[in-house]
């Protein structure tokens, strides 16, 4: 056995984890108990997991947590999240309570365009590469019908093909730039596949008419400015209640500067949007969904005015006071991990089997909420608070205490300063 090696994705599960434990960690024999006891005692629930990667050798657990009274366009909602950062689902949870008496959330979606790009490079005059582009944009068409038929009957498809001049930014640089609906489905699968095929009618054209087109690659952007989902939060200001002793117009006031700093500051910016994306990722990984495309999209959308930026706004208007969002959300309910992965179908089922525009509206209030309850603790209490004392339930958790032990530490550290040290003196003094 050595640190390298080949063919490691021919072995047996039971060759890779010996192997791994054996040259990559101090105690093998304990390694490989643990991996395994991470197996799922039902073989074929097991066999499932292992073959949704390649090399699998056990399971990584995330809590699966539940954010009920999410009152979205007039519907409850108990919002399945999935998330290891302690707080997050408590706080989701108290500002979707907190709305739920003020008139809850409302959505609107403003797009479900997605897109993608075959790039490729042409050393020519721009007008011929116009003129043949025109002469077979038909064919383009035609030839990904196949491809395109079952989504055409689902309301999707295609629904443009652009050439774009990018010769400004790099030599000899154009694009097929193409735009689809994809449905219920996030469509990854279903835009590469039309990408790829537009590439080859585009090659094969090109050697027909003599022009000299070097496809280079046919990818989706995970960039979709027009797939945006509006979430918003709005009441009276009097309406707001005292928060943490802080009369409503102040805190309204509060909210309004937290925001603007956001817009001001990328540096304030960044953790301001980490924060609604606690509530988007939880949610997008709970169903099923790719939280990194969603990251993507989201951060570079707040950077579409040229500066990175708050993706979440805030206005008082006369005596009202109104919170909302719009963000980028390439999501879907059918395909990919949906009816695959046994915990992201129940938390479809939980979540009513929404459509792709309905997780969307849902995504995006989770994201909203968690903003909400950030910023809220920030200009109030502080987040230390809250956070302290899931921090103090993981410390207690560590130094093993048990149930009664982590009632009376819970208790004695209300007002308290949390630290591994100060818990851990606190647990000795308590045993002795
Ligand atoms: C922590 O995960 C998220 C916050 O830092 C977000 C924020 O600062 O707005 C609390």
């Amino acid at each position: 056995m050595s640190r390298s090696v080949e063919g490691f994705s021919k072995w047996t599960k039971e060759e890779k984890i010996a192997w791994v434990a054996k040259n990559y960690t101090h105690q093998p024999d304990n390694s490989i108990e643990l991996i395994k006891n991470y197996w799922n005692s039902d073989e074929q629930l097991q066999q499932l997991h292992d073959e949704f990667i390649e090399n699998t050798i056990s399971n990584y657990y995330l809590p699966l947590g539940i954010a009920p009274n999410f009152l979205i366009d007039g519907t409850y909602y108990a919002i399945p999240m999935a998330i290891e950062e302690s707080s997050v689902v408590a706080a989701a949870s108290k500002a979707a309570k907190y709305w739920s008496t003020r008139g809850g959330f409302t959505t609107e979606i403003l797009g479900t365009e997605k897109i993608g790009q075959v790039h490729f490079l042409y050393p020519g005059e721009k007008e011929k590469l116009t003129d043949f582009f025109n002469s077979i944009k038909e064919q383009l068409v035609k030839d990904c019908k196949p491809l395109t038929a079952n989504m055409e009957k689902r309301g999707g498809g295609l629904s443009s093909i652009e050439l774009k001049d990018k010769t400004h930014d790099l030599q000899h640089y154009y694009q097929l730039h193409c735009t689809f609906e994809t449905a219920d489905a996030m469509g990854a699968n279903f835009i590469n596949s039309c990408l790829e095929q537009l590439s080859k009618t585009l090659e094969r054209e090109a050697i027909n008419h003599h022009i000299d087109v070097e496809v280079v690659m046919s990818i989706l952007s995970n960039y979709v400015p027009n797939c945006i989902v509006r979430a918003k939060v709005s009441c009276p200001i009097d309406e707001l209640g005292e928060i943490a002793s802080v009369p409503p117009r102040e805190f309204a006031k509060k909210m309004i500067q937290a925001v603007s700093i956001a817009k001001a500051s990328p540096y304030r910016a960044v953790t301001h949007n980490k924060g609604i994306m606690n509530g988007i990722d939880a949610v997008v990984i709970a169903t099923g969904n790719d939280f990194r495309a969603i990251e993507a999209a989201a951060h570079a959308y707040a950077s579409k005015d040229g500066q990175y930026s708050s993706l979440s706004h805030a206005e008082i208007n006369g005596d009202q006071f109104s919170f909302w969002m719009d963000i980028p959300l390439a999501v879907g309910t059918v395909g990919g991990l949906t009816k695959l992965h046994p915990l992201v179908k129940l938390a479809l089922e939980i979540l009513q089997n929404p459509s792709a525009k309905d997780l969307m509206r849902i995504i995006a209030v989770a994201g909203l909420a968690q903003n909400f309850a950030a910023v809220k603790s920030l200009v109030t209490t502080g987040i230390q608070q809250g956070h302290m004392k899931m921090h103090l339930l993981n410390i207690l958790n560590q130094l093993g205490a048990t149930v009664k032990e982590k009632e009376l530490l819970s208790e004695e550290f209300k007002n308290k300063t949390v630290s591994f040290s100060n818990v851990s003196k606190a647990l000795i003094k308590l045993r002795s």
